[in-house]
């Protein structure tokens, strides 16, 4: 079977941070609340320029530099989003368009928080039959377009962000094991009211428009995410063949520091190998593992040789791992 392993990375963060103290000034909250509750200190807000493809460029033009890859070479672009520009075109489309990777086959994945991994987990399937030989995937995410500033149970978590990946050929190791999941009946828990676009007519008549905003039961999403990210693990490794001691770095979906504490607790692995950066960016949903795996490359965090796990949990929900040998 061919091997397909990870060939470079890269990331894109708005340059503009929301502190929790500006969050106080906002809505009825702490410092101290959301730091001892989730973890978070800061998160990146896009600019009125940086839309979700403008993010998903910058993160891919970096992950090609960091491959010394040439466009030319793309011929799959997959990108994991839920907050896409518009319905149409396809953000990978447009990531397709600004580096002029003509002959690369492009469209996105939905799968909210879980999006990088079932991106990387599809394209590394098209590179494996044969059907792509080197493909950018892309996870990016303009979160904040559906967030309602005045509901503190949520607005305080998200930030917007992009990570991405060369993904082709390797002669060893690479991408080792898949495991993806879904579980529609809960897809209450977490989802986001749209726009007013059932009756455009109506609204256009009455003048009023509704902006979509996210809805969320955190507490019972927070049990759901321990079990499903743990039980992720427990199956991707199985399929790897490999104990949870053996694991070098684990690089989890960043939803709650408490969340990933307990993941942790209940797989009888120690935090320290848990990558964790929710503190600067809070959850940017499919694009959290894909940059904190960029930073776990480029803090050295993650090394060669290192048996890698990624794990993720979403609205949907759908949960996700990979095993990695780095
Ligand atoms: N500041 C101050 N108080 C707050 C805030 C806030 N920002 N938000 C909620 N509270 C209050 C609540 O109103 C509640 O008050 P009450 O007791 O008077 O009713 C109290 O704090 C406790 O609320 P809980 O919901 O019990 O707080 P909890 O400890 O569960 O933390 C949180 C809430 C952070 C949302 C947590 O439940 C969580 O992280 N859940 C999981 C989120 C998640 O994983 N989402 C899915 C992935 S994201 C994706 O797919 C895109």
């Amino acid at each position: 079977m061919t091997k397909v392993g990870i060939l470079g990375v890269g990331a894109y963060l708005p340059a503009r941070k929301l502190t929790n103290l500006d969050l106080e000034k906002m809505v009825d909250t702490s410092d101290e609340w959301i730091r001892s509750r989730t973890g978070i200190v800061e998160r990146r807000i896009a600019s009125e320029s940086e839309s979700t493809s403008v993010l998903a460029i910058k993160a891919a033009q970096a992950a090609l530099k960091d491959a010394k890859i040439s466009v030319d070479k793309i011929d799959l672009i997959v990108v994991g989003t839920i907050s896409p520009d518009s319905n149409f075109p396809s953000m990978a489309c447009k990531v397709q368009r600004a580096i002029g990777a003509k002959k690369a086959a492009a469209f996105d994945v939905s799968a909210a928080c879980s999006g990088y991994l079932y991106a990387l987990t599809t394209a590394k399937q098209y590179i494996q039959t044969g059907l792509a030989k080197c493909a950018l995937v892309i996870a990016a995410e303009r979160i904040t377009n559906f967030i309602n500033w005045k509901d503190r149970n949520t607005c305080v978590l998200f930030g917007d962000g992009a990570g991405a990946c060369v993904l082709g050929k390797v002669k060893s190791g690479g991408i080792t094991a898949d495991f993806i999941q879904a579980f529609g009946d809960h897809g209450d828990l977490m989802y986001v009211v749209p726009a007013e676009t059932r009756r455009p007519l109506e609204v256009e008549k009455s003048g009023t428009y509704q902006l979509p905003y996210v809805v969320m039961q955190g507490k019972e999403l927070f049990k759901i995410a321990v079990n499903s990210m743990a039980d992720a693990v427990e199956a991707v490794l199985k399929k790897a063949k490999l104990k949870s001691s053996q694991i070098d770095c684990i690089v989890p979906h960043q939803a709650n520091d408490r969340i990933i504490s307990a993941v942790a607790y209940k797989l009888g692995i120690p935090k320290e190998k848990i990558f964790v950066n929710i503190d600067k960016y809070g959850n940017m949903s499919a694009a959290s593992i894909a940059v904190a795996l960029y930073e776990a490359v480029k803090s050295k965090r993650v090394k060669k040789g290192d048996n890698v796990v990624l794990v993720a949990f979403g609205a949907g929900l759908v949960s996700g791992a990979n095993v990695i040998k780095w």
